[in-house]
Order: structure tokens, then C-alpha cells, then sequence
């Protein structure tokens, strides 16, 4: 592989406050902006004070705040895995999918100011978490996340891994010489959602001229995971870009019509309301029924990176380098109102619902903006370039050893 001999900075440090909230989408079907453009609006207009409980959080440890950094290049790091590991979807393979920078990602390290985020250690990872039960539960960014994680201990751990799928999980895993379990459970939304239809017989939606739609039920989790809070030791949520979905949630052909206790919530809720009232419903949920000890994680939104147009609309990503700080504000900053702004006005719901709940935010938002060159793009002759998802081996790797680091941090602390 071609190795660089010098070593560029990204001085990604921040000089001042600014809200990081950013954005991703989920890859098939988003068009995230349809949908955004009718309540945009609305949100900006909400204070970006929402840093708090991160903060929260790393007084309690005293550490560093990981948010803020740069990406360091190091030519001599090596693979945590390769593309021969099956979990990787085909999609996401860049080295198989012959992306030219597919060898180049795994060598940069995310640096935050003030202190170091080490690569978790798998082995040591392995015997520190013998009889754990760990649940990634959320949509197919998650399952980008537990990918990573899988590979990563699978490459250590001489083959003696079980597959199989614990409570409702789409898919899971026992490293079996240290009974740890990994398990992704799919869910877009966290509630249950279906499709609507009209009823004969009339009813409130139907009285509002409403024909077809998805009922969303802000009360009730999606069968895929409600099991997981009485099953897993230690649980990393996350939902967003469904919510920006226009291309399945049609604002007019198929609305999200939100109900509660069975009932449609009158007067409507625009998406962005219906997210703030499933995650007011989803997270005493987990609060109440976790394991005791269990520790409880949720996720920020993971940003994409389209340019030049959103995903049907031809956008791509073809950068081979991390982006300047100025390039990321461009492309991200809620005022300039760009094609991936969804990401940090997704995480304003979240910084809001999470205040105050037994729940440590995973920040991967700001360290991910800067990584244009890290999506698949068009890897594996895809029709239209996958400017969300990472490529694999990739970020995702350094989302475990943020996610880790805070676990470590928490044991080292009890
Ligand atoms: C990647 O390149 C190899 C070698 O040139 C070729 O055999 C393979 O078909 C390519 N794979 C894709 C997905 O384009
Ligand atoms: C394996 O780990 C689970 C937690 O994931 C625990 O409930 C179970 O008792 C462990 N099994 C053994 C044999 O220790
Ligand atoms: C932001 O951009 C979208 C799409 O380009 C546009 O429809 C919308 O009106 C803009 N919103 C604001 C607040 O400028």
C-alpha cells in the first residue's frame, strides 16, 4: 500500500463555541431534504445550548472532551482488520470495492486537544468484558458501528465466535472463550411504524382529508429491540436520518401520522415534533427496564458528506483528505443551509431529549464531519454514491475506541 512519508495536520481545533450538531442519512432511500426544507425553519430558531451533558459527563471523569481535535496521518499504522471479514456489507467494503484511498483511512487518527483517544486494545477488550452482553440498537449507521466492533474482536479471537440472534437482534455474536455478546438490532425509527391507510368508517385523520401514510406510535418501541434493555449489560442507541427521509416518509403521498395510546395525536406533528415525542417515550423506556448496572449509551448523527447535490440528485463525494475546519462550517453550518445541514439540527432533538437521563452521549459528530474521503462514494459501481455510510475498515473504528475509552473511563472510575 502506498504510504505517505509526511505528516499533515488537520488543525480541526475550534476557536470558538459553535453548536455541533451534525448530520447523516440513511443510505438507500434518503433525501433527507424534502421533508427538512418544511420545518427548517422552526428549528433553527432553537438555542444551540445543548452541549451540556456531555459536559455533564466529563466532569464526572475528569478527561478530556473528545470533541474536539484533529486528524493526524500516520503511515505506519496497520489494519485492525481487513476486507476478508464476511460482516463486512458488500457496499462498505472500499479495499474489495477498490476505492483508491480505501488503505489510506485506516491511517489517520483522530487527536483530541488536551488528550489522547487510544485504539482500544481487542484482547484486552475481550477479557475486561468476559460475560457482557453488549447491544448496538438503531438504524443501518449502527449496524456500520457493530460491524467494525465484530471485525475488530473477530481478529484476535481464533475463530471461536457463535453466531447468532439474541431478542429480537437482526444479527449477534458470542466470542465464545470470553461469553461476550455482540448484537445489532435494526430499527429506523425506535418506535413501531406501519402503514396507514383510510378507514371506511372515517376517523380523525381521514375527517383531515388524509388517505395513506405511516402511523408511527411515539409509545411503543419496534419488536426488534424492546427486549434489548432486560437483555443487554451495556445498550448504544441511535435514530435521525429516518426522520429526514423523505423518499419513504412522502410529506404528502405517505405523511408520518403519529399516534399515542393507539390514538392519532391531533393536531399533527410535524417530523421533527414526532422525533422529540418518541425519544420523551423511548428513553424512560430503556431507563426503566435496563439491567441494573446496565450502562446506557445514544449516539449523535453521523454526518454525509454529498456535494454538489444530495444523493439522487447526482451528489458525490470524491475527496481523498480530511476537510479543513473552514470546510466543514461551509458544509455543515445550519446557517450557510447545505445539502448535509440535517446532521446538527438532528442532534439538537437529541442533546434536548437526553438532558438530564441516565444516558452518556456518544459525540461522533464533529471528529466524523471532517471525513469526506471516508464514505464509500462509488466503491463497487454503485448508481448513486453512498456519501453516508463509512467504508470499512474506517471511521467507524474510531467510534469503538471513543465508545470503549468511555467504558474504560467508567470502570476505572467504579
Ligand atoms: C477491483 O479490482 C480488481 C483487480 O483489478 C478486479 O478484479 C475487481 O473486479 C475489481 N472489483 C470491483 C468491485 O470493481
Ligand atoms: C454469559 O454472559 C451473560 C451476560 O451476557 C450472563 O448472563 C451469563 O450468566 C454468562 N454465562 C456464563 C456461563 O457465565
Ligand atoms: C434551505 O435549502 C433548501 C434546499 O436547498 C430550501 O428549500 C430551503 O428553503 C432553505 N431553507 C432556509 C431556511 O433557507
Amino acid at each position: 500500500m502506498a504510504m505517505a512519508t509526511t505528516t499533515r495536520e488537520w488543525n480541526q481545533q475550534n476557536t470558538k463555541k459553535i453548536p455541533l450538531f451534525p448530520l447523516l442519512s440513511l443510505l438507500f432511500f434518503t433525501s433527507i431534504f424534502i421533508l427538512l426544507s418544511q420545518f427548517r425553519n422552526a428549528i433553527t430558531t432553537t438555542p444551540s445550548s445543548s452541549h451540556s451533558p456531555l459536559h455533564t459527563f466529563q466532569s464526572h471523569h475528569a478527561s478530556c472532551d473528545y470533541t474536539h481535535g484533529k486528524w493526524i496521518h500516520h503511515s505506519a499504522r496497520t489494519l485492525r482488520y481487513d476486507n476478508t471479514c464476511k460482516e463486512i456489507f458488500k457496499g462498505w467494503n472500499c479495499i474489495s470495492g477498490n476505492k483508491s484511498n480505501a488503505l489510506q483511512l485506516a491511517m489517520w487518527r483522530w487527536k483530541p486537544n488536551g488528550c489522547d483517544l487510544p485504539q482500544f486494545d481487542p484482547i484486552g477488550f475481550l477479557h475486561n468484558y468476559r460475560d457482557t452482553s453488549i447491544g448496538f440498537v438503531g438504524d443501518s449507521l449502527n449496524r456500520n458501528m457493530f460491524v467494525s466492533l465484530y471485525c475488530t474482536l473477530k481478529s484476535v479471537s481464533n475463530g471461536k465466535v457463535k453466531k447468532w440472534r439474541p431478542a429480537g437482534a437482526d444479527r449477534g455474536f458470542t466470542f465464545l472463550d470470553y461469553n461476550l455478546t455482540i448484537a445489532y438490532h435494526r430499527t429506523n425509527l425506535l418506535a413501531s411504524y406501519g402503514r396507514w391507510s383510510a378507514n371506511d368508517n372515517g376517523g380523525a385523520l381521514e375527517t383531515l382529508g388524509f388517505r395513506e401514510g405511516y402511523k408511527v406510535d411515539v409509545d411503543v418501541p419496534d419488536k426488534t429491540w424492546a427486549q434489548a434493555p432486560s437483555f443487554h449489560d451495556i445498550l448504544i442507541l441511535n435514530t435521525g436520518h429516518w426522520w429526514w427521509a423523505p423518499a419513504k416518509f412522502d410529506p404528502v403521498k405517505s405523511p408520518m401520522l403519529f399516534f399515542k395510546k393507539g390514538e392519532p395525536v391531533i393536531p399533527l406533528l410535524t417530523p421533527d415534533r414526532g422525533l422529540d415525542m418518541v425519544l420523551e417515550h423511548m428513553i424512560p423506556y430503556v431507563e426503566e427496564r435496563a439491567r441494573p448496572g446496565a450502562i446506557k449509551f445514544f449516539r449523535t448523527q453521523s454526518p454525509r458528506h454529498f456535494e454538489g447535490g444530495d444523493w439522487d440528485q447526482g451528489g458525490s463525494c470524491q475527496r481523498h483528505q480530511p476537510l479543513l475546519t473552514e470546510e466543514v462550517e461551509e458544509l455543515f453550518s445550519v446557517k450557510n443551509n447545505g445539502t448535509n445541514v440535517e446532521v446538527r439540527l438532528v442532534n439538537e432533538h437529541l442533546y434536548k431529549a437526553l438532558e438530564g437521563s441516565g444516558f452518556i452521549i456518544l459525540d461522533v459528530t464533529h471528529l466524523s464531519e471532517f471525513r469526506a474521503d471516508a464514505h464509500p462514494g462509488k466503491a463497487g459501481g454503485k448508481k448513486h454514491d453512498d456519501c453516508m455510510h463509512w467504508c470499512l475498515p474506517g471511521i467507524t473504528d474510531t467510534w469503538n475506541d471513543l465508545f470503549i475509552e468511555h467504558l474504560n473511563n467508567i470502570k476505572g472510575r467504579s
